[in-house]
């Protein structure tokens, strides 16, 4: 397995250039699938999560390319007959799920494996199932797998309401929508920029939708799709990431510009708090520039759908509080229990609480390297930052949940001027006992 190890206290000096975004590149993946011929995606990042999606769409029988240098993905779509999504893909990756609306969407029939555990505790699919029933198909689950069908091979269409506000609900709702019969609406929509990114590629492709970016969607179904060209948008997780980075492990006083980045994906309340820290940020329409103040203000978050505070930028913000003067909170209200990094946190020095969803912050404990284990993607990179600001060396093990959405971290912070780099190492395991009876 491969660690990342951080000899902190070298600060980050930039530049840091933004990749395409995991999150919008998989829903585009999924919706080439409806149109019979040839799509092409740009700027999409070279990253673990887009190999395994590439994977799940191939067993259906689409032929996909990936091109790392110029990150474009090619997907021929000519031919889907294996409307399936098998458990051993779909369980590396819950956004494999996409393929039941997708495969509704271009067969009017899907196999789709639950996507089973995920490290931050239940993250339920119901209002997918549901919200599929709702616009017309026959649901059975049957042996760890949805079996979805459309009478007479196409859904109706109809009207549901998600509770709460679902990305992955809202983009399978979609897919399954956009070339049904009749009209159909989704309410509390999610408003993410990802699912107005792919509203609009579906809607490049002839689809016809209204409210994208509301949270009332309207779509009224077409017979057929037409395959085309698109570009992903930048990356605002890592954007976000890298801006919190910039506020910990630069040099007070001197800026670090960060490229590529479409700062109005962040949402206002993330980039309010961020001000509130007291630190100088710059915006334009292709950079931002951030500047690290003496001292960082505590400024408590709570998390909610866009355009609130991304529950993807809680780890890392607890990280800034354990630098600022002072006491602060972090709240996940949409994912009660998303405090893996807390303990390996605490590993390192931090002082943390957590009681039920919010986590408390005492700033200004000294921070010390040590082992710590990503227990997944933002915690990963919570841990990281962390090993930039502290004293000695820490290795971040179990780097692959890094690698499902940071394309070259370690490259891209080594440019920026921190110590850092990969190595191989063994997780031993203990043998297991023999039982005595
Ligand atoms: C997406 C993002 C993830 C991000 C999350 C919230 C991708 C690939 N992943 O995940 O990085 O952290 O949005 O911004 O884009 N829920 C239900 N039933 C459902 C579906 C969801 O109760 O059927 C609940 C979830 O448990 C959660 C809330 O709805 O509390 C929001 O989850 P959702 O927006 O669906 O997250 P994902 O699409 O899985």
């Amino acid at each position: 397995m491969d660690k990342l190890v951080v000899h902190g206290g070298s600060p980050l000096d930039g530049p840091l250039t933004v990749g395409g975004s995991k999150n919008t590149a998989l829903p585009l993946m999924a919706a080439t699938l409806l149109a019979e011929g040839t799509s092409r995606i740009t700027n999409v990042p070279d990253l673990r999560d887009v190999r395994t999606f590439s994977n799940v769409i191939r067993v259906a029988g689409p032929a996909v390319t990936f091109d790392a240098g110029t990150h474009t993905l090619t997907l021929d779509a000519a031919t889907v007959n294996h409307p399936v999504a098998p458990y051993e893909l779909v369980k590396k990756m819950r956004a494999s799920f996409y393929m039941l609306g997708a495969l509704m969407g271009r067969c009017g029939e899907a196999k789709v494996s639950l996507p089973g555990g995920c490290a931050w505790g239940p993250r339920p699919v119901d209002l997918h199932i549901k919200g599929m029933e709702a616009f017309g198909a026959e649901i059975e689950l049957e042996e760890g797998y949805v079996q979805a069908s459309a009478p007479g091979g196409r859904l109706d269409g109809g009207s549901f309401r998600l509770e709460p506000s679902s990305v992955g609900a809202t983009i399978n709702l979609l897919l399954g929508a956009v070339r049904a019969r009749g009209g159909s609406r989704i309410e509390n929509a999610a408003r993410e920029p990802d699912v107005v990114r792919f509203g609009e590629a579906l809607r490049d492709m002839g689809a016809q939708i209204d409210g994208l970016g509301t949270d009332t969607i309207e779509i009224q179904g077409v017979d057929r799709l037409e395959p085309t060209s698109f570009r992903n948008t930048p990356d605002r997780i890592e954007l976000g990431t890298y801006m919190l980075m910039a506020a910990t492990a630069a040099e007070p006083g001197r800026p670090v510009e960060i490229r590529e980045g479409t700062h109005e994906h962040l949402g206002q309340d993330f980039k309010d708090c961020f001000a509130e820290t007291g630190v100088d940020v710059e915006y334009t329409p292709e950079t931002v520039t951030v500047t690290r103040p003496e001292h960082l203000r505590p400024v408590s978050i709570e998390t909610a759908p866009y355009p609130g505070f991304p529950t993807d930028l809680q780890a890392q913000w607890t990280v800034l509080l354990a630098l600022a003067d002072g006491t602060a909170t972090v709240t996940d209200t949409i994912y009660d229990d998303r405090f893996k990094h807390v303990p390996e946190l605490q590993r390192l020095g931090i002082d943390i609480s957590v009681e039920g969803n919010t986590a408390t912050v005492e700033g200004g404990n000294p921070i010390k390297g040590a082992q710590v284990m990503s227990t997944d993607l933002r915690a990963g990179v919570s841990l990281v930052m962390a090993g930039m600001i502290a004293d000695g060396t820490t290795h971040v093990l179990r780097v692959y949940h890094l690698d499902r959405g940071y394309e070259d971290l370690e490259g891209k912070l080594r440019r920026a001027g921190i110590d850092i780099h990969r190595e191989e190492y063994e997780e031993f395991e203990e043998p297991a006992r023999e039982t005595v009876s």
